[in-house]
């Protein structure tokens, strides 16, 4: 993985941004996977700039978000959704037609996995899937477990995930729904580029596992080791004590080379969990 340090989330959302714009420059029907959260904020709040400033032009772009809040309707206040339109959506010219979202008010799950799934392939791939990184490894929904799910799929979600998004409930935990819907691991690595985005220095230890230590289902995140097109940008918080002896994870903003590199066995079985 090659991993990208920024002095801070805003120089980071700026450069992205900026990546962004000139991948829509060069392919205007480009096809973008996004995250929510909060990471993503500052990220969306430069789209919405450039756009505003004549520099970013979605209007042959789609997008497919990683997931939703199962029994939650798109209109919900709470909902990924909403959040999107808050964040991006209501600010950018992206024809409504191309901007594809899990539906977590189906009465069908699993004919609502597949109808995503499908819509995908249709689109031609996911040329750009930006990416968060929850707390404990999850990239969309996919929660550490003894084994992930390949395709999009519904998800029971962890309590330290319930509890991370309990902002978007006025912090009422007991309000976040306790499923959700996700694309699967296999649909995320079928982007043909992934940018993993991670600030704070509460993500530095799951960032450092997920780059140096085995890939393994207890950190989903470490599935993207196996990508040949993933970076991982973060902030000088979440990059911790980098760069390591044994890292060529640099402090700086220019691209580098993860090192392959030899770790104990002990190591990485103190490794396998990310909390
Ligand atoms: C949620 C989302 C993830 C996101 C994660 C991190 O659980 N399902 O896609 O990456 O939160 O959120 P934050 O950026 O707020 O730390």
């Amino acid at each position: 993985m090659r991993v990208r340090v920024f002095a801070d989330p805003g120089v980071l959302a700026r450069a992205l941004a900026a990546n962004i714009s000139r991948a829509l420059a060069d392919d205007p029907a480009l096809v973008l996977g996004l995250p929510t959260g909060r990471t993503p904020i500052p990220l969306y709040r430069e789209l919405v700039r450039l756009h505003r400033a004549g520099r970013a032009d979605f209007s042959r772009a789609a997008t497919f978000n990683l997931d939703e809040f199962l029994g939650l309707d798109p209109r919900d206040p709470h909902s990924y959704r909403a959040f999107m339109q808050r964040q991006l959506f209501d600010h950018v010219n992206l024809p409504p037609r191309r901007i594809h979202f899990l539906n977590g008010a189906t009465r069908d799950v699993e004919h609502e996995c597949r109808r995503y799934e499908r819509a995908i392939e249709r689109a031609g791939g996911i040329d750009l899937q930006i990416l968060g990184l929850g707390m404990n490894g999850h990239i969309g929904f996919n929660e550490p477990g003894r084994a992930l799910v390949a395709r999009t799929h519904c998800t029971r979600l962890k309590p330290a995930t319930r509890r991370a998004n309990a902002a978007l409930f006025d912090n009422r935990v007991s309000a976040v729904p306790r499923e959700a819907l996700s694309m699967g691991m296999a649909t995320i690595l079928h982007a043909k580029r992934i940018v993993l985005v991670a600030t704070g220095a509460t993500k530095a230890r799951c960032v450092q596992r997920m780059i140096e230590g085995p890939v393994t289902p207890r950190l989903p995140a470490s599935f993207l080791q196996l990508h040949r097109n993933a970076e991982v940008w973060v902030d000088q918080g979440a990059a911790g004590n980098y760069p390591t002896r044994r890292s060529s994870f640099r402090r700086s903003s220019t691209s580098s080379p993860i090192a392959s590199r030899t770790t104990s066995c002990a190591r990485r079985r103190r490794e396998s969990d990310c909390v």
